[in-house]
């Protein structure tokens, strides 16, 4: 039987780009999502772009039976696990159903996998584990903080728990891959970032700001201690971030243990800087008005990815030229994303 390796929210942003990568390089994937924030049409796109049938499962992580049908009939020999829920604002509200898919999500992840004897897991951790640094750029040794919500705290939870694993059974080889901020899309514009409802990161907002379906965009905060005032963050390519799981997957199949990576360019722009940005790459002009500080967001924040740079082979190669192009041409090609409204649907069935 093939070794497969099982991702886990594979039909949501970073794991769809994630699975391409990986099919790509010549791996057997096995997709296990819920759909609670992605749709069948992901994977349809999936499936253009790798000229193959991706083998797809909608189910939850929390599904313990379903997990074990599932590691029953495949070979899985590495999970990349991405399923979760990743609002910060929503997690305030609903704080359970936070600790309920991302922690509880992920021990039960484990316990199956561990039953298996699958120990190979790579999974998506955030810069949000470090808090508030004192420090830039953060180095993977800063230490963590204290994260500003729940979400955030869900991941610390998650990383501590496979720690935890890690230190109890010297077979566990696992890779916390700390995102900074992911955006870009893949160069064909067939698979992008789809937020449901009002976008709460900037670069969706922005794009939708560009193709007319918002109509302005609000700056949170131009008082910050940064050069234009405006926070400052790392951006990243998801189509790099997607090669920074290719990477971890072959380092963690041959050295067992816990690792942990940035994975960020470790170059900072201001909100500032995104707009004009935006506005030099696609010619599009913004509107955009200045408004108080949001709640839980720090002043700047940037990664040190030496650390991927050594053990990985990997870096991010995509400039912000190219995670602008490539966000604009997945918007504006897909200007509601995989779902058209009811409306559009109806009026393209005539
Ligand atoms: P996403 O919402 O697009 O993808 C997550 C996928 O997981 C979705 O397709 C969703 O339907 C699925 N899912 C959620 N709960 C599930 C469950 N219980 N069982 C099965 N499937 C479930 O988000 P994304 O941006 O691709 O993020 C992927 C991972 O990376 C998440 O864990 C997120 O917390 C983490 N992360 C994201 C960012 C970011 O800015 N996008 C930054 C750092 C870390
Ligand atoms: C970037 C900057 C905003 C929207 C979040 C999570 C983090 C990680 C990545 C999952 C900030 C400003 C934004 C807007 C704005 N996710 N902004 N107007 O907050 O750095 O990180 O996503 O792990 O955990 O916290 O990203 O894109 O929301 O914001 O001015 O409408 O843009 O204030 O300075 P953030 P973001």
């Amino acid at each position: 039987m093939q070794k497969t390796t099982l991702i886990t929210g594979g039909a949501g942003y970073i794991g769809s780009h994630t699975a391409l990568t990986l099919i790509e390089a010549g791996q057997h994937v096995l997709i296990l999502d819920n759909l609670c924030n992605s749709c069948h049409e992901s994977i349809g796109r999936l499936e253009h772009l790798a000229h193959a049938r991706v083998d797809f499962v909608e189910g939850d992580i929390r599904d313990t039976p379903l997990l074990e049908r599932l590691f029953s009939q495949y070979d899985i020999d590495a999970v990349v696990h991405f399923a979760g829920l990743k609002s910060v604002a929503n997690s305030v509200c609903h704080p359970l159903d936070y600790y309920a898919n991302n922690v509880v999500g992920t021990f039960n992840l484990c316990e199956v996998m561990a039953r298996f004897n699958v120990f190979n897991l790579v999974f998506s951790s955030s810069a949000t584990v470090y808090g508030e640094p004192a420090h830039m750029p953060i180095f993977e040794d800063a230490g963590t903080g204290v994260p500003a919500s729940p979400y955030g705290r869900s991941k610390l939870m998650v990383e501590q728990l496979l720690a935890d694993l890690a230190r109890s059974e010297p077979r566990w080889s696992i890779a916390l891959l700390r995102y900074f901020n992911p955006v870009g899309a893949h160069e064909s514009g067939l698979i992008g970032e789809d937020p449901s409802g009002r976008p709460n990161n900037l670069l969706p907002f922005l794009t939708q700001v560009a193709i007319g379906r918002l109509p302005e965009l609000t700056v949170f905060g131009n008082d910050y201690p940064t050069a234009d005032g405006t926070c400052v963050r790392d951006y990243i390519h998801v189509v790099d971030l997607a090669e920074g799981h290719l990477k971890a997957l072959q380092v963690l199949r041959r050295d067992p243990g816990i690792h942990t990576w940035n994975l960020g360019t470790g170059i900072g722009y201001s909100v500032l800087q995104m707009i004009r940005s935006f506005e030099d790459v696609t010619g599009v002009s913004i509107a955009f008005r200045f408004a108080g500080r949001r709640a839980g967001d720090i002043a700047q924040c940037w990664a040190d990815a030496s650390k991927a740079r050594r053990e990985l082979g990997w870096y991010a190669r995509r400039n912000l030229e190219q995670m602008i192009q490539d966000s604009w041409r997945w918007q504006s090609s897909n200007p509601y994303g995989y779902r058209p409204p009811v409306e559009l649907s109806a009026a393209f069935a005539h």
